[in-house]
């Protein structure tokens, strides 16, 4: 007997593409999918996944009919700063003004000034934070979300943000994985010493791993932030340690981090936006997965998106993420960012699809847990207000999610 069974699902896309890697280049053009679709589970637990056709004998407590909808895989998010005190909503004049990003950041605002909030607040404070940020996430449709630190840039405050977003898995019990970015920015308390603090930084690395803080170590490589060299040297000893990479790379300068990431065997490479020809050539022929944020080109007002249709006609594997943060990407709705993959990245709705289950599945090492619906899987599955996957691109700005089941429990509607 099941605890719940979904019957006459419009189409069930189960991204089951057989294999257990990510899709690159033209495989993102397939959309493994079951037209008038059934999936049902117990205990959490999916048991089924076929036709209704072949579910009509199985018992359910609950059958839901969900005729006219499409029913899919809960979303991945594989790049959030999920977890930070205050907000930057004083900072939308100088955007205005023209004055860039990286000057803002420069003056001790951007990144420093919700370091300083970040720092002032409690533990309780940050988790009632992340918690609404989380249930919000949740409501577009994300079962898994990877969570970075950075807004501490000291030991303590690092750790605090890491172990918040331990305790907000442990309490909605969902998977955050979690990403160590003490490399975010040069505190004030460094500033010109930018090695002394890379450092100090390192010195997290085996407390980390003692207490399962991180998985992943990521780095700023950004001018006037962290270059190339010292990311190479950084990421280096993270790997060592036993950390899987990711870099923030060339996201507003052309500094060669994609390339890095190449190089160093990053688990993915996340922005792209100043990627150069060399690196969106490469790109094609590695494992890394690009992570690309069109949520942040459009909040930055940046004339250049990342060059994803280019890079999937060159055999790149494509994920995308909300980038949720405070000042370059305060939103939380990944619909939105299909639609911006659509319209500005010139990604198709199929390989926007990909992008947003399996492929950032893998970019956060869940590939054998998240982004596809098989027998054997947590039933984290989303019902849509949507006849096909091709509406929710289309319809943009609002939230398509009928219902949200993480664990087979109802969580939002
Ligand atoms: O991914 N670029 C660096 N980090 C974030 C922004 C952080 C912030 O502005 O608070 C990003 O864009
Ligand atoms: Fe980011």
């Amino acid at each position: 007997m099941l605890d719940s069974l979904l019957i006459n699902c419009s189409q069930l896309l189960t991204m089951d593409h057989g294999h257990d890697h990510q899709v690159h280049g033209e495989e993102m053009s397939k959309l493994p999918l079951i037209e008038n679709g059934a999936i049902g589970w117990k205990d959490g637990v999916i048991q089924f996944v076929g036709t209704t056709a072949e579910a009509l004998n199985l018992k359910s407590k609950k059958v839901i009919d969900c005729s006219g909808k499409l029913v899919s895989p809960g979303l991945v998010d594989p790049h959030t700063h999920l977890v930070f005190g205050g907000s930057r909503e004083h900072e939308m004049s100088l955007k205005q003004q023209g004055v860039p990003y990286l000057e803002i950041l420069q003056q001790g605002g951007g990144i420093l000034s919700t370091v300083e909030a970040t720092r002032k607040a409690s533990f309780e404070n940050l988790l009632e934070k992340a918690s609404f940020h989380l249930e919000r996430l949740i409501s577009y449709g994300i079962t898994t979300v990877e969570a970075k630190s950075g807004y501490g840039l000291d030991l303590d405050t690092e750790l605090k943000q890491l172990q918040v977003a331990k305790q907000l898995a442990e309490e909605y019990e969902i998977d955050i994985p979690r990403t160590f970015l003490g490399a975010h920015a040069i505190p004030n308390e460094y500033k010109g010493k930018s090695e002394e603090f890379l450092q100090l930084m390192k010195q997290m690395f085996q407390k980390l791993k003692e207490e399962d803080l991180a998985e992943f170590v990521d780095i700023f490589c950004e001018e006037a932030v962290f270059n190339v060299e010292q990311s190479a040297r950084y990421l280096a000893s993270a790997k060592e340690a036993g950390f899987k990479l990711k870099i923030h790379a060339d996201e507003i300068v052309s500094l060669g981090g994609t390339e890095l990431a190449i190089e160093l065997g990053a688990i993915s490479a996340d922005h792209l936006i100043a990627a150069s020809d060399r690196a969106v050539k490469e790109l094609g022929n590695s494992e890394v997965i690009a992570v690309l944020l069109p949520g942040t080109t459009f909040y930055l007002n940046k004339e250049g998106y990342a060059r994803g249709r280019e890079m999937i006609d060159n055999g790149t594997a494509v994920a995308l993420a909300t980038d949720f943060n405070p000042g370059s990407s305060p939103t939380e709705n990944i619909q939105l960012i299909m639609n911006l993959a659509m319209l500005k990245l010139k990604l198709t709705p199929e390989e926007i699809w990909n992008a947003v289950t399996i492929n950032s599945a893998h970019a956060i090492n869940r590939g054998s847990s998240a982004g596809a619906l098989k027998v054997g899987r947590k039933a984290n599955v989303v019902v849509w207000n949507a006849p096909n996957y091709l509406y929710v691109p289309y319809h943009y700005g609002v939230n398509h999610t009928n219902t949200v089941y993480l664990n087979g429990e109802e969580v939002a509607k």
